[in-house]
């Protein structure tokens, strides 16, 4: 049994606390930010407003406070958006907690004083000396995890072994879990797929969303070996498995099919989607201009003419 604590009550970080549970774990959870979701995981049927179900009873609502990051954790999870990495890794630094750590956050940021992209997990350790960071990404909608629905997923960490321990810990029938050492791998294809599934909802019939799925594929074995993540990664759960899942049943592919009908973002997000979080275009405003001004045109078209047509607010051409 571990103790194992979940930074973050949205829609992920509770339906992961599931699993967890029922591997007999202690289970605490803690929300540093939104009233709503404080006041979902404190009430007493602890029902959540986003994944609509009751979470389990035995798990446990604690408030966020430095005094909870002190006590004694055998894992931290952070399933904070992308906005909360900084928050976190302040606490973190200075809670001193020798938890192992576990991200299940998805993006990438631009570092304005090094000039250079960094993953997450970089982030947490260049920026606030976190050690022993794994990640956990690919093909997991929170509400179907929500309701036990088979989800496949991947944990990388260079050390195998604690990705292996984590796995152990969590893993079910219907959790399944896959094991790399090509954590910057990982970390990039997760992100860069909420770019490439708004490029694949762009196409206004299936021949043309196939068409640009190949190409898609080529730019995303491009873009991860340009950041010195392993090419054979981008085919896995978290390149391949986790773009089908955008492309099917997500917001960025949504926003991605109002842009191919001919609307700027700026148009089609205040008539169509004023309250979703396009992740893919938050991406777009972090990473896009280093991504012109590095990347050539020619390696990577399709994200080159995305971030051009977002980043200027003009009529996507395809
Ligand atoms: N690894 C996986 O299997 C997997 C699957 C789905 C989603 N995700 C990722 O998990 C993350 C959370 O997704 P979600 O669906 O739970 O989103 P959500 O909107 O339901 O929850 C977001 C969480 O981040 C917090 N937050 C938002 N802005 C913040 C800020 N400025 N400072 C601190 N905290 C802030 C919220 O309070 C909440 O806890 C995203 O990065 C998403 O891509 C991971």
């Amino acid at each position: 049994m571990k103790n194992i604590l979940v930074i973050g009550g949205g829609a992920m970080g509770s339906a992961f606390t599931i699993p967890c549970l029922e591997n007999n774990n202690k289970v605490t959870i803690t929300e540093p930010y939104s009233k709503n979701f404080i006041k979902d995981l404190s009430s007493k049927n602890k029902f959540h407003s986003s994944l609509k179900i009751n979470l389990p009873k035995k798990l446990k609502y604690k408030k966020f406070s430095n005094e909870l990051l002190k006590q004694k954790f055998d894992l931290i999870v952070i399933a904070l958006s992308l906005a909360g990495i900084d928050f976190i890794g302040k606490y973190l630094r200075d809670s001193k907690t020798k938890a192992k750590i576990l991200v299940l956050t998805k993006g990438l940021k631009y570092e304005k004083k090094r000039k250079k992209l960094l993953t997450i997990s970089e982030q947490l350790k260049n920026n606030y000396g976190l050690v022993n960071i794994s990640v956990l990404k690919g093909p997991c909608l929170a509400k179907e995890l929500g309701r036990k629905k088979q989800t496949s997923v991947i944990i990388a960490n260079k050390n195998i072994k604690i990705a292996k321990w984590i796995g152990k810990s969590i893993a079910t029938k219907y959790y399944l879990i896959e094991f790399s050492k090509d954590v910057i791998g990982v970390e990039v294809c997760s992100a860069i797929k909420n770019i490439y599934a708004m490029i694949i909802g762009a196409g206004q019939s299936l021949n043309t969303s196939s068409s640009l799925f190949q190409r898609s594929i080529n730019e995303m074995k491009y873009f991860t070996k340009y950041f010195k993540g392993k090419e054979p990664t981008t085919l896995g759960l978290a390149g391949v498995g986790d773009l089908y899942v955008s492309t099917a049943g997500g917001r960025n592919s949504k926003m991605g099919s109002y842009l191919g009908k001919g609307y700027t973002y700026k148009a089609a997000k205040k008539k169509f989607m004023s309250k979703d979080t396009i992740e893919g275009e938050q991406l777009i405003r972090e990473i896009g201009p280093f991504v012109l001004k590095k990347i050539k045109k020619n390696n990577i078209p399709l994200m080159n003419n995305l971030i051009r047509t977002i980043l200027n607010n003009k009529i996507l051409k395809i």
